[in-house]
């Protein structure tokens, strides 16, 4: 491998994935949805993914979990139907977390589910479920690795630091040489060295795009990457691609008892509400499942997104695929974002209202989109809305109850326009609102 990788400095690194970033990430960006599954030893603990750190166990006490580390056959199919079925497009596994318990077959870490525990690879399941469910396919990996000697004293040893980015690359090259085509390298756990020169990332990512050419990699081991990944908040940004990680109950990453869990996970249209954020600003939700020790599926994770995936299939016109940012005529901003009945959502000249609510009293009016409306939709159902139309509104009148989306409650509406309609912020809806002329 030494050889054959022709190693370049940062700045001409970067230029170069640039370049083919587009192309890369093409399904990445139509995809908006993917589950993340974090699965190790922490899930038989069942106290939270950082209880080794975080309750100080001797490496050798917390090896004895791999007993108790009995994934069934076929969980990873389980997993990779369900996400399937909630409307998901891709999956990323912890193949390692901090840990430091490799879930495959690894020549360079003994300490591996194929000589403890199972003694199968999981990944190598992993992988085929994926593939069986026509899902991208994610590896996350730790940067950090509790169970590395080198770990600790890599802050302040150089030879240590050598000893365990090497490793880091070697299990690497492992992981993206023995499974076939992997979509994405999502790293994690910078400490202790906190740099991309610590941790020899752009030479590590050199070899390891040279393993994967079209792989995606993700901003965490310090350098900018592909796409950034906002942690536990739905936060757009602007100027990249993003993708928001998400826990299921806002606790925990790995499995903690699912009744006790129960009461904090998320609801499906909670789900919703993130990805209408999603789909408006162009991101992607990852969220995320710990399954139980034995791999099946924490109980509460199950009916929210079955009930969810259903609601996909039907209104995925909303969400899926090239979808375009609004472009706003007014410094103010987008009007009818937040403390509205409806989020929105834009593909060319259509634009989405999903609705939270459908008005009992049977009138919704949007304002703010100016532009000749063609056609209105009900996505679900397909029944065409009649609406009248002024400059500034559009009303749909005398709504039917039976008319609401019978499996969520949250309607989407898609609007044809005979083109992008100009989009006007309250900075000029307020002068209309007071009675006054504008300008
Ligand atoms: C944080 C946590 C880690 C988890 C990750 C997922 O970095 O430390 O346990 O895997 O978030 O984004």
């Amino acid at each position: 491998m030494e050889s054959t990788v022709k190693l370049v400095s940062k700045a001409d690194y970067e230029s170069a994935t640039a370049k083919t970033r587009d192309a890369r990430m093409a399904w990445w960006r139509e995809a908006r949805f993917g589950m993340f599954i974090h699965y190790g030893l922490f899930s038989v603990l069942g106290r939270q993914e950082w209880a080794m750190a975080h309750e100080l166990w001797p490496v050798s006490d917390y090896e004895r979990l791999t007993e108790g580390f009995l994934p069934k056959p076929g969980c990873c199919s389980e997993w990779a139907r369900l996400a399937k079925a909630a409307g998901m497009k891709y999956m990323v596994l912890t193949t390692r977390h901090h840990e430091g318990f490799s879930l495959w077959d690894s020549k360079v870490n003994p300490y591996n589910s194929v000589n403890y525990g199972p003694h199968r690879d999981i990944v190598a399941e992993f992988v085929e479920a994926c593939r069986a469910e026509g899902l991208k396919v994610g590896f996350y990996t730790s940067l950090m690795d509790w169970h590395h000697p080198d770990c600790g004293p890599a802050a302040y040893d150089s030879a240590a630091r050598k000893r365990l980015t090497d490793y880091i690359l070697a299990l690497n090259t492992e992981l993206l040489s023995n499974y076939g085509k992997i979509d994405i390298l999502w790293y994690d756990g910078d400490w202790p060295l906190r740099s991309f020169d610590g941790w020899n990332a752009v030479e590590m990512n050199q070899r390891l795009r040279a393993l994967q050419p079209d792989i995606i990699i993700n901003n965490r081991s310090h350098l900018e990457e592909d796409y950034g990944t906002p942690e536990e908040s739905i936060t757009p940004d602007g100027k990249r691609d993003w993708e928001a990680c998400m826990t299921f109950n806002g606790i925990s990453w790995g499995y903690v008892d699912s009744e006790q869990m129960a009461p904090y996970a998320v609801n499906a249209n909670q789900i919703l509400r993130m990805l209408s954020i999603c789909a408006k600003d162009k991101g992607n939700l990852l969220l995320n499942i710990g399954p139980k020790a034995d791999g099946s599926v924490p109980d509460e994770a199950i009916a929210p997104l079955t009930t969810l995936g259903k609601w996909l299939a039907q209104n995925g016109e909303a969400l899926y695929g090239k979808m375009d940012k609004f472009t706003m005529t007014t410094e103010r901003g987008l009007w009818g974002v937040g403390g509205m009945l409806q989020s929105l959502s834009r593909k060319g000249s259509t634009i989405y209202a999903w609705q939270w609510l459908w008005p009992p009293n049977g009138e919704i009016i949007i304002s703010g989109m100016v532009g000749k409306l063609l056609k209105a939709r009900i996505l679900g159902s397909g029944k065409e809305l009649p609406f009248t139309q002024e400059k500034y509104r559009i009303i749909f009148p005398n709504l039917d109850m039976k008319d609401r989306d019978p499996i969520l409650g949250a309607t989407v509406i898609a609007l044809d326009f005979e083109a992008e309609p100009e989009y006007i912020g309250f900075a000029k809806i307020a002068p209309l609102l007071f009675g006054q002329v504008y300008e």
